[in-house]
């Protein structure tokens, strides 16, 4: 994620020329947003709120993450997130899906401590991404409480919390089927080596959301290189995330 507390200018509610505007986390639209008041969403928001403390401002991202999620769950296969941190979108997912009663698990895979400087490329140590990890470590922003993770998760069963770096981690997801992949790394190389580890395991129709495409241009290059590779593309959504979908006939 781009940003972690990105205040919104003018909030909900806003009317631009007598017509209702959603300006936050670098959009500005007055197209239909209806879902920010949708009792369903408002559960899922709160409960990603309570996972991570301040209220993030990435509500249509989360909308997007949700309905992926949904479109998911009725594929067969697990679901696995690269970059939990305190875990804002997954508990937003797993409370939406009732995750208790889904039949899935969870992989949420994450350092919880920051970045690691081993798995980035120069450019990235160059603009900085160390010295930024590092920061948001100090600010609380990432998390390094791994028994705080664990606790906002204790509600549910079959999630498993795979703490290390990626690449190293991925052979711990004992799953064969993946229908949802959220990757969410803020750096690029560790990002490129999760797809490409686990396309093979993900199902026709499986979900990839990456939630850095438009926020961070060298994990976009990335990951259109790879996507080339496996001759598959992601759309740019407004919010900044990419969606992909796995093509049937893709192996
Ligand atoms: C933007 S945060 C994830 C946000 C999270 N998806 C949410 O819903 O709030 C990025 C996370 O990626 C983790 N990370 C970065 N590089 C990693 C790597 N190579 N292996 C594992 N975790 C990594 C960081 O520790 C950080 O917690």
């Amino acid at each position: 994620m781009k940003r972690f507390i990105c205040k919104s200018a003018l909030t909900l509610g806003c009317k631009v020329a007598g017509v209702k505007a959603y300006i936050e986390d670098d959009i500005f639209t007055t197209h239909a947003h209806d879902f920010v008041e949708e009792p369903e969403f408002l559960g899922a928001y709160a409960r990603g709120i309570k996972a991570a403390g301040p209220h993030y401002y990435f509500r249509w991202r989360v909308h997007v993450a949700l309905w992926a999620a949904g479109v998911a769950r009725r594929l067969p296969g697990d679901f696995v997130e690269c970059g939990t941190n305190k875990g804002f979108v997954a508990s937003a997912i797993m409370h939406t899906l009732d995750w208790n009663s889904c039949g899935k698990r969870f992989f949420l895979l994450d350092t919880w401590q920051g970045l690691d400087v081993a798995t980035l490329s120069d450019e990235e140590k160059k603009a900085g991404f160390v010295e930024n990890s590092q920061k948001w470590i100090k600010e609380g922003i990432y998390e390094t409480d791994f028994e705080a993770v664990t606790k906002n998760f204790s509600e549910w069963k079959n999630v498993s919390l795979i703490k290390g770096t990626i690449p190293a981690t991925l052979p711990q997801i004992t799953s064969d089927q993946i229908a949802f992949l959220h990757l969410d790394l803020n750096c690029s190389p560790p990002e490129i080596a999760a797809l490409e580890y686990l396309w093979p395991k993900l199902v026709p129709g499986a979900m990839v959301l990456h939630d850095d495409y438009g926020g961070f241009p060298l994990s976009k290059l990335g990951m259109d290189e790879i996507a080339g590779r496996l001759g598959v593309q992601f759309v740019t959504l407004p919010t900044g995330q990419g969606l992909m979908i796995k093509p049937p006939e893709a192996r």
